[in-house]
Protein backbone atom coordinates (compact mmCIF):
# COMPACT_ATOMS: atom_id res chain seq x y z
CA UNK A 1 0.00 0.00 0.00
CA UNK A 2 1.53 3.33 -0.74
CA UNK A 3 0.11 5.96 1.18
CA UNK A 4 0.48 9.04 -1.43
CA UNK A 5 -1.19 7.03 -4.46
CA UNK A 6 -4.26 6.83 -2.37
CA UNK A 7 -4.21 9.53 0.09
CA UNK A 8 -7.95 11.12 -0.47
CA UNK A 9 -6.06 14.53 0.15
CA UNK A 10 -4.03 14.43 -1.65
CA UNK A 11 -4.58 14.49 -6.08
CA UNK A 12 -7.62 13.13 -7.49
CA UNK A 13 -10.17 11.72 -5.01
CA UNK A 14 -13.80 11.30 -5.27
CA UNK A 15 -16.25 11.86 -2.34
CA UNK A 16 -19.92 11.58 -2.61
CA UNK A 17 -19.77 11.21 -6.33
CA UNK A 18 -18.31 14.56 -6.88
CA UNK A 19 -14.00 14.39 -8.00
CA UNK A 20 -12.25 15.52 -5.38
CA UNK A 21 -8.50 17.79 -5.71
CA UNK A 22 -6.57 17.68 -2.70
CA UNK A 23 -9.68 16.67 -0.77
CA UNK A 24 -11.93 19.68 -1.78
CA UNK A 25 -14.76 19.43 -4.73
CA UNK A 26 -12.90 19.82 -7.48
CA UNK A 27 -16.09 21.81 -9.16
CA UNK A 28 -15.72 24.64 -6.29
CA UNK A 29 -11.98 24.82 -6.52
CA UNK A 30 -12.67 26.06 -10.41
CA UNK A 31 -15.76 28.35 -9.68
CA UNK A 32 -13.75 29.34 -7.29
CA UNK A 33 -10.26 29.87 -9.16
CA UNK A 34 -12.85 32.18 -11.29
CA UNK A 35 -10.78 30.84 -14.72
CA UNK A 36 -12.37 29.81 -18.13
CA UNK A 37 -11.62 26.15 -19.01
CA UNK A 38 -9.71 24.28 -20.16
CA UNK A 39 -7.74 24.54 -16.97
CA UNK A 40 -5.19 22.58 -15.33
CA UNK A 41 -5.05 22.02 -11.73
CA UNK A 42 -2.06 20.76 -9.80
CA UNK A 43 -1.27 19.79 -6.05
CA UNK A 44 1.56 20.86 -4.93
CA UNK A 45 1.36 19.03 -1.60
CA UNK A 46 1.20 15.71 -3.60
CA UNK A 47 4.06 17.05 -5.57
CA UNK A 48 5.85 17.71 -2.41
CA UNK A 49 5.39 14.62 -0.81
CA UNK A 50 6.48 12.39 -3.74
CA UNK A 51 9.52 14.00 -3.65
CA UNK A 52 10.28 13.70 0.05
CA UNK A 53 9.10 10.04 0.02
CA UNK A 54 11.78 9.59 -3.03
CA UNK A 55 14.37 11.61 -1.10
CA UNK A 56 13.77 9.43 2.20
CA UNK A 57 14.39 5.83 0.06
CA UNK A 58 17.95 7.17 -0.13
CA UNK A 59 18.89 7.49 3.32
CA UNK A 60 22.07 9.12 3.97
CA UNK A 61 24.31 8.01 0.91
CA UNK A 62 24.61 11.20 -1.03
CA UNK A 63 22.21 11.41 -3.78
CA UNK A 64 20.55 14.15 -6.25
CA UNK A 65 16.86 13.85 -7.44
CA UNK A 66 17.39 16.05 -10.56
CA UNK A 67 13.78 17.13 -11.70
CA UNK A 68 13.13 16.07 -15.14
CA UNK A 69 11.35 20.12 -15.40
CA UNK A 70 10.52 19.31 -19.22
CA UNK A 71 7.74 17.16 -17.73
CA UNK A 72 6.05 20.84 -15.93
CA UNK A 73 8.35 23.73 -15.97
CA UNK A 74 5.69 25.62 -13.98
CA UNK A 75 7.33 27.89 -11.40
CA UNK A 76 4.91 26.99 -8.38
CA UNK A 77 6.11 23.17 -9.18
CA UNK A 78 9.94 24.10 -9.43
CA UNK A 79 10.01 26.16 -6.43
CA UNK A 80 8.23 23.26 -4.49
CA UNK A 81 10.56 20.22 -5.67
CA UNK A 82 13.80 23.19 -4.87
CA UNK A 83 12.15 23.80 -1.20
CA UNK A 84 11.53 20.14 -0.84
CA UNK A 85 15.56 19.33 -1.96
CA UNK A 86 15.78 18.54 -5.13
CA UNK A 87 17.70 19.94 -8.32
CA UNK A 88 16.83 19.66 -11.81
CA UNK A 89 17.67 18.30 -14.85
CA UNK A 90 17.38 20.94 -17.69
CA UNK A 91 17.52 20.61 -21.60
CA UNK A 92 17.77 23.93 -22.50
CA UNK A 93 18.98 26.94 -21.61
CA UNK A 94 15.29 28.35 -21.57
CA UNK A 95 15.18 25.43 -18.39
CA UNK A 96 18.61 26.20 -16.91
CA UNK A 97 17.33 29.81 -16.58
CA UNK A 98 14.28 28.85 -15.22
CA UNK A 99 16.02 26.65 -12.18
CA UNK A 100 18.48 29.50 -11.83
CA UNK A 101 15.58 31.88 -11.38
CA UNK A 102 13.96 30.01 -8.90
CA UNK A 103 16.89 29.74 -6.41
CA UNK A 104 17.81 26.34 -7.49
CA UNK A 105 21.71 25.73 -6.40
CA UNK A 106 23.55 25.53 -9.29
CA UNK A 107 25.72 22.19 -8.37
CA UNK A 108 22.18 21.02 -8.31
CA UNK A 109 21.36 21.42 -12.23
CA UNK A 110 22.33 19.43 -15.09
CA UNK A 111 22.06 20.35 -18.65
CA UNK A 112 20.92 17.35 -20.73
CA UNK A 113 20.10 17.18 -24.67
CA UNK A 114 21.83 15.91 -27.82
CA UNK A 115 21.93 19.43 -29.78
CA UNK A 116 23.58 22.13 -27.57
CA UNK A 117 23.73 25.53 -28.98
CA UNK A 118 27.20 27.54 -28.06
CA UNK A 119 25.17 30.14 -25.90
CA UNK A 120 23.62 27.10 -23.89
CA UNK A 121 27.27 25.39 -23.09
CA UNK A 122 28.49 29.25 -22.60
CA UNK A 123 25.49 29.53 -20.23
CA UNK A 124 26.13 26.32 -18.56
CA UNK A 125 29.98 27.56 -17.87
CA UNK A 126 28.91 30.85 -16.52
CA UNK A 127 26.36 29.59 -14.07
CA UNK A 128 28.84 26.56 -12.77
CA UNK A 129 26.39 23.70 -12.84
CA UNK A 130 27.10 20.24 -11.59
CA UNK A 131 27.75 19.02 -15.39
CA UNK A 132 26.95 19.64 -18.50
CA UNK A 133 25.88 15.91 -19.84
CA UNK A 134 27.52 15.24 -23.27
CA UNK A 135 25.89 13.00 -25.64
CA UNK A 136 28.18 12.33 -28.32
CA UNK A 137 32.51 12.63 -29.17
CA UNK A 138 31.86 16.26 -31.23
CA UNK A 139 30.05 17.58 -28.53
CA UNK A 140 33.06 17.12 -26.34
CA UNK A 141 35.40 18.94 -28.27
CA UNK A 142 32.51 21.69 -29.07
CA UNK A 143 32.29 21.97 -24.79
CA UNK A 144 36.46 21.58 -24.58
CA UNK A 145 36.33 24.64 -27.40
CA UNK A 146 33.95 26.82 -25.42
CA UNK A 147 35.67 26.49 -22.08
CA UNK A 148 39.04 27.16 -23.99
CA UNK A 149 37.65 30.18 -25.07
CA UNK A 150 35.73 31.68 -21.98
CA UNK A 151 39.45 30.73 -20.72
CA UNK A 152 37.47 27.08 -18.02
CA UNK A 153 37.74 24.05 -17.48
CA UNK A 154 34.21 22.50 -17.91
CA UNK A 155 32.47 20.00 -15.79
CA UNK A 156 31.19 17.58 -17.92
CA UNK A 157 29.45 13.93 -17.78
CA UNK A 158 29.55 11.19 -20.76
CA UNK A 159 25.72 10.18 -20.97
CA UNK A 160 26.17 6.44 -22.25
CA UNK A 161 24.30 4.77 -24.69
CA UNK A 162 23.88 1.39 -23.30
CA UNK A 163 21.85 -0.62 -25.90
CA UNK A 164 19.02 -1.66 -23.74
CA UNK A 165 16.13 -2.37 -25.25
CA UNK A 166 12.49 -1.10 -23.03
CA UNK A 167 9.03 -2.25 -23.41
CA UNK A 168 7.97 0.93 -24.05
CA UNK A 169 6.36 3.53 -26.83
CA UNK A 170 8.83 3.94 -29.46
CA UNK A 171 8.93 7.39 -29.63
CA UNK A 172 9.71 7.33 -25.92
CA UNK A 173 12.33 4.76 -25.68
CA UNK A 174 15.94 6.43 -25.66
CA UNK A 175 18.44 3.46 -24.69
CA UNK A 176 18.94 1.57 -27.91
CA UNK A 177 21.90 1.65 -30.10
CA UNK A 178 20.04 3.34 -32.96
CA UNK A 179 18.69 5.88 -31.24
CA UNK A 180 19.99 9.66 -31.50
CA UNK A 181 20.87 9.61 -27.84
CA UNK A 182 23.89 9.08 -25.47
CA UNK A 183 27.50 7.74 -26.82
CA UNK A 184 27.18 3.98 -28.25
CA UNK A 185 29.31 1.83 -26.87
CA UNK A 186 31.34 1.54 -30.38
CA UNK A 187 32.26 5.53 -29.78
CA UNK A 188 33.50 4.91 -26.27
CA UNK A 189 36.68 4.88 -26.62
CA UNK A 190 36.95 7.89 -29.09
CA UNK A 191 34.83 10.20 -26.30
CA UNK A 192 38.09 8.83 -23.99
CA UNK A 193 40.22 9.82 -26.17
CA UNK A 194 38.91 13.16 -27.24
CA UNK A 195 38.79 13.75 -22.91
CA UNK A 196 42.07 12.61 -22.56
CA UNK A 197 43.04 15.24 -25.86
CA UNK A 198 40.97 17.97 -23.87
CA UNK A 199 42.07 17.07 -20.54
CA UNK A 200 42.89 20.62 -19.60
CA UNK A 201 39.11 22.07 -20.91
CA UNK A 202 37.13 18.69 -19.79
CA UNK A 203 36.25 17.65 -16.23
CA UNK A 204 34.90 14.38 -16.67
CA UNK A 205 32.78 14.01 -13.13
CA UNK A 206 30.15 11.72 -14.37
CA UNK A 207 28.46 8.73 -16.31
CA UNK A 208 24.97 8.53 -17.04
CA UNK A 209 22.31 7.42 -19.04
CA UNK A 210 18.64 7.32 -19.58
CA UNK A 211 17.21 4.30 -21.00
CA UNK A 212 13.42 5.54 -21.99
CA UNK A 213 10.24 6.70 -20.01
CA UNK A 214 7.68 4.51 -18.22
CA UNK A 215 9.41 1.81 -17.13
CA UNK A 216 6.84 0.10 -14.59
CA UNK A 217 9.44 -1.85 -12.35
CA UNK A 218 13.34 -1.57 -12.12
CA UNK A 219 14.59 -4.51 -14.12
CA UNK A 220 15.59 -2.18 -17.32
CA UNK A 221 16.63 0.57 -15.24
CA UNK A 222 18.64 -1.85 -13.57
CA UNK A 223 20.22 -3.62 -16.65
CA UNK A 224 21.39 0.15 -17.89
CA UNK A 225 22.41 1.11 -14.14
CA UNK A 226 24.92 -2.16 -14.67
CA UNK A 227 26.48 -0.73 -17.64
CA UNK A 228 27.04 2.77 -16.30
CA UNK A 229 28.42 1.28 -13.14
CA UNK A 230 30.78 -0.56 -15.44
CA UNK A 231 32.27 2.83 -17.39
CA UNK A 232 32.55 4.42 -14.40
CA UNK A 233 34.55 1.43 -12.38
CA UNK A 234 37.12 1.76 -15.72
CA UNK A 235 36.82 5.70 -15.93
CA UNK A 236 38.28 5.43 -11.95
CA UNK A 237 40.77 3.16 -13.02
CA UNK A 238 41.87 5.37 -15.58
CA UNK A 239 42.10 8.02 -12.69
CA UNK A 240 39.36 10.14 -13.32
CA UNK A 241 38.42 11.67 -10.38
CA UNK A 242 34.44 10.86 -10.94
CA UNK A 243 31.68 12.22 -8.63
CA UNK A 244 28.82 10.84 -9.66
CA UNK A 245 26.90 8.51 -11.60
CA UNK A 246 23.61 9.31 -13.02
CA UNK A 247 21.11 6.60 -13.67
CA UNK A 248 18.86 8.76 -15.34
CA UNK A 249 14.63 8.58 -15.59
CA UNK A 250 11.85 6.80 -16.57
CA UNK A 251 9.44 5.91 -13.67
CA UNK A 252 6.39 4.82 -15.00
CA UNK A 253 2.93 6.09 -13.29
CA UNK A 254 -0.11 4.33 -13.59
CA UNK A 255 -2.22 5.58 -16.45
CA UNK A 256 -5.24 3.79 -14.95
CA UNK A 257 -3.97 0.58 -16.66
CA UNK A 258 -1.61 -0.92 -15.00
CA UNK A 259 -0.09 -0.51 -11.92
CA UNK A 260 3.91 1.11 -11.78
CA UNK A 261 6.10 0.57 -9.24
CA UNK A 262 6.53 4.12 -6.86
CA UNK A 263 9.88 6.04 -7.20
CA UNK A 264 11.20 4.99 -3.94
CA UNK A 265 11.25 1.08 -5.30
CA UNK A 266 13.69 2.45 -8.26
CA UNK A 267 15.64 4.64 -5.61
CA UNK A 268 16.01 1.73 -3.19
CA UNK A 269 17.27 -0.51 -6.13
CA UNK A 270 19.46 1.86 -7.60
CA UNK A 271 21.00 2.77 -4.76
CA UNK A 272 21.32 -1.50 -3.69
CA UNK A 273 23.43 -1.86 -6.95
CA UNK A 274 25.59 1.10 -6.34
CA UNK A 275 26.37 -0.91 -3.04
CA UNK A 276 27.00 -4.68 -4.50
CA UNK A 277 29.25 -2.80 -7.11
CA UNK A 278 31.69 -1.54 -4.90
CA UNK A 279 30.37 2.42 -5.91
CA UNK A 280 29.24 3.96 -2.68
CA UNK A 281 31.02 6.26 -2.44
CA UNK A 282 30.30 8.06 -5.45
CA UNK A 283 26.62 10.47 -5.42
CA UNK A 284 23.69 8.87 -7.11
CA UNK A 285 21.79 10.97 -9.39
CA UNK A 286 18.48 10.61 -10.57
CA UNK A 287 16.21 12.37 -13.07
CA UNK A 288 12.78 11.94 -12.70
CA UNK A 289 9.97 13.99 -14.52
CA UNK A 290 6.78 12.02 -14.84
CA UNK A 291 6.68 10.48 -11.42
CA UNK A 292 7.21 13.45 -9.65
CA UNK A 293 3.97 15.35 -11.48
CA UNK A 294 2.00 12.96 -13.45
CA UNK A 295 -0.46 11.69 -11.18
CA UNK A 296 -0.91 15.38 -8.81
CA UNK A 297 -2.01 17.41 -12.42
CA UNK A 298 -5.55 17.37 -13.97
CA UNK A 299 -7.39 18.63 -16.85
CA UNK A 300 -10.62 20.16 -16.64
CA UNK A 301 -12.84 20.83 -19.36
CA UNK A 302 -16.50 22.06 -20.50
CA UNK A 303 -18.73 20.10 -22.86
CA UNK A 304 -19.54 22.47 -25.80
CA UNK A 305 -22.00 19.84 -27.42
CA UNK A 306 -23.23 16.34 -27.46
CA UNK A 307 -23.36 15.12 -31.52
CA UNK A 308 -25.30 11.89 -32.40
CA UNK A 309 -25.44 10.66 -35.89
CA UNK A 310 -27.06 6.82 -35.50
CA UNK A 311 -25.52 4.76 -32.96
CA UNK A 312 -22.67 6.89 -32.64
CA UNK A 313 -22.14 9.52 -29.46
CA UNK A 314 -19.74 12.56 -29.63
CA UNK A 315 -18.78 14.48 -26.71
CA UNK A 316 -16.93 17.53 -27.80
CA UNK A 317 -14.92 19.57 -25.22
CA UNK A 318 -13.68 23.11 -25.22
CA UNK A 319 -10.08 21.09 -24.64
CA UNK A 320 -8.24 19.73 -27.61
CA UNK A 321 -5.19 17.84 -28.19
CA UNK A 322 -3.07 21.81 -28.73
CA UNK A 323 -3.98 21.84 -24.23
CA UNK A 324 -3.37 17.74 -24.09
CA UNK A 325 -1.18 16.16 -26.94
CA UNK A 326 -0.32 12.91 -25.39
CA UNK A 327 -3.66 10.78 -27.05
CA UNK A 328 -2.53 12.64 -30.51
CA UNK A 329 1.01 11.96 -30.43
CA UNK A 330 1.40 8.54 -28.22
CA UNK A 331 -2.11 7.22 -28.52
CA UNK A 332 -2.04 7.83 -24.82
CA UNK A 333 -5.47 7.06 -22.58
CA UNK A 334 -5.69 9.75 -20.16
CA UNK A 335 -8.75 8.25 -17.75
CA UNK A 336 -11.85 11.36 -18.33
CA UNK A 337 -14.62 11.27 -15.83
CA UNK A 338 -17.72 13.82 -14.90
CA UNK A 339 -16.52 16.34 -12.34
CA UNK A 340 -20.09 16.38 -10.11
CA UNK A 341 -21.13 12.20 -11.03
CA UNK A 342 -19.24 9.00 -10.72
CA UNK A 343 -18.67 7.38 -14.00
CA UNK A 344 -21.68 5.82 -15.67
CA UNK A 345 -22.11 3.03 -18.24
CA UNK A 346 -22.90 4.36 -21.15
CA UNK A 347 -20.06 4.96 -23.69
CA UNK A 348 -19.21 8.04 -25.55
CA UNK A 349 -16.73 9.52 -28.18
CA UNK A 350 -14.57 11.74 -26.28
CA UNK A 351 -13.41 14.49 -28.99
CA UNK A 352 -11.81 18.04 -28.93
CA UNK A 353 -12.76 20.85 -30.98
CA UNK A 354 -9.50 20.99 -33.21
CA UNK A 355 -9.30 20.56 -36.76
CA UNK A 356 -7.97 17.07 -36.79
CA UNK A 357 -8.91 13.87 -36.63
CA UNK A 358 -6.38 12.59 -33.85
CA UNK A 359 -8.01 15.08 -32.28
CA UNK A 360 -9.45 12.38 -29.90
CA UNK A 361 -9.54 11.41 -26.36
CA UNK A 362 -10.72 8.06 -26.94
CA UNK A 363 -14.37 6.69 -25.82
CA UNK A 364 -14.89 6.85 -22.35
CA UNK A 365 -17.90 5.69 -20.33
CA UNK A 366 -19.40 8.75 -18.72
CA UNK A 367 -22.83 7.78 -18.03
CA UNK A 368 -25.50 10.95 -18.72
CA UNK A 369 -23.47 13.64 -20.62
CA UNK A 370 -21.90 15.90 -17.91
CA UNK A 371 -21.46 19.59 -17.74
CA UNK A 372 -17.70 19.40 -16.93
CA UNK A 373 -15.00 16.33 -16.91
CA UNK A 374 -11.55 15.72 -15.78
CA UNK A 375 -8.62 14.38 -17.74
CA UNK A 376 -6.87 12.24 -14.50
CA UNK A 377 -2.63 12.18 -14.25
CA UNK A 378 -2.39 15.32 -16.43
CA UNK A 379 0.44 16.44 -14.47
CA UNK A 380 4.04 15.57 -16.73
CA UNK A 381 4.24 16.39 -20.44
CA UNK A 382 0.68 18.07 -20.54
CA UNK A 383 0.95 21.58 -20.06
CA UNK A 384 4.23 21.36 -21.15
CA UNK A 385 3.45 20.36 -24.59
CA UNK A 386 0.25 21.88 -25.06
CA UNK A 387 0.59 24.28 -28.18
CA UNK A 388 -1.78 27.52 -29.96
CA UNK A 389 -2.81 25.45 -32.54
CA UNK A 390 -6.19 26.36 -33.88
CA UNK A 391 -5.83 30.10 -32.19
CA UNK A 392 -6.26 28.47 -28.88
CA UNK A 393 -4.86 30.18 -26.12
CA UNK A 394 -2.89 28.25 -23.72
CA UNK A 395 -4.87 27.00 -20.69
CA UNK A 396 -5.24 27.97 -17.42
CA UNK A 397 -3.59 26.68 -14.39
CA UNK A 398 -4.44 26.65 -10.75
CA UNK A 399 -2.11 25.43 -8.12
CA UNK A 400 -3.66 23.71 -5.05
CA UNK A 401 -1.54 23.27 -1.79
CA UNK A 402 -3.50 21.34 1.53
CA UNK A 403 -6.89 22.21 -0.50
CA UNK A 404 -6.65 25.61 -0.94
CA UNK A 405 -5.53 27.85 -4.05
CA UNK A 406 -2.27 29.33 -4.24
CA UNK A 407 -1.62 30.93 -7.36
CA UNK A 408 -3.78 31.29 -10.54
CA UNK A 409 -1.98 31.76 -13.80
CA UNK A 410 -5.07 32.40 -16.64
CA UNK A 411 -4.85 31.88 -19.51
CA UNK A 412 -3.19 34.77 -21.81
CA UNK A 413 -6.56 34.81 -23.49
CA UNK A 414 -7.24 35.00 -27.73
CA UNK A 415 -6.33 38.62 -27.87
CA UNK A 416 -2.49 37.80 -26.81
CA UNK A 417 -2.58 35.34 -29.52
CA UNK A 418 -3.98 38.27 -32.18
CA UNK A 419 -1.27 40.77 -31.42
CA UNK A 420 1.49 38.31 -31.63
CA UNK A 421 0.34 36.96 -35.15
CA UNK A 422 -0.60 40.44 -36.20
CA UNK A 423 3.04 42.03 -35.99
CA UNK A 424 3.86 38.79 -37.84
N1 LIG B 1 16.24 12.44 -18.32
C1 LIG B 1 16.32 12.54 -19.65
C2 LIG B 1 17.63 12.69 -20.28
C3 LIG B 1 15.14 12.50 -20.42
O1 LIG B 1 15.21 12.58 -21.74
C4 LIG B 1 13.89 12.35 -19.78
C5 LIG B 1 12.64 12.31 -20.54
C6 LIG B 1 13.86 12.26 -18.38
C7 LIG B 1 15.07 12.30 -17.68
C8 LIG B 1 12.59 12.11 -17.59
O2 LIG B 1 11.90 10.96 -17.90
P1 LIG B 1 10.58 10.59 -17.08
O3 LIG B 1 11.00 10.32 -15.67
O4 LIG B 1 9.67 11.76 -17.14
O5 LIG B 1 10.03 9.42 -17.76
N2 LIG B 1 6.58 13.35 -23.74
C9 LIG B 1 6.64 11.94 -23.43
C10 LIG B 1 7.80 11.61 -22.52
C11 LIG B 1 9.11 12.06 -23.09
C12 LIG B 1 10.26 11.82 -22.15
C13 LIG B 1 11.47 12.54 -22.64
N3 LIG B 1 12.61 12.40 -21.80
C14 LIG B 1 5.32 11.52 -22.82
O6 LIG B 1 4.43 12.35 -22.69
O7 LIG B 1 5.13 10.35 -22.49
Amino acid sequence: MYPHETSASLGFGRSNGRATWGGQPLGDLLARAGVPTPAYFYDLAAIRARVVDLDRAFGSARHLIAYAVKANSAGSIVRTVQEAGAGIDAVSGGELLLARRSDVAPRKILLSGVAKRDDEIDLALSEDILAIQVESVVELSRVAARASAVGKRARVSMRINPDVEIDSHAHIATGHDAAKFGVARRDWAGAFAELQAHASRLQLVGISTHVGSMLRKPDAYLSSADVVCDVALDVLSLGHALEYVDFGGGFGIDYGDAPAAPPREFARAALGMLQTRGLADLMLVVEPGRSIVGPFGALVSRVVQHKTSGTRSWVMLDAGMNDLLRPALYGARHRIEPLDNPPGTAEHQIVGPVCESADDFGTFALGDVPQYVVFRDAGAYSFSMASEYNARPLPAEVFVDGGEIVRVNPSPGVESWLERRLRS
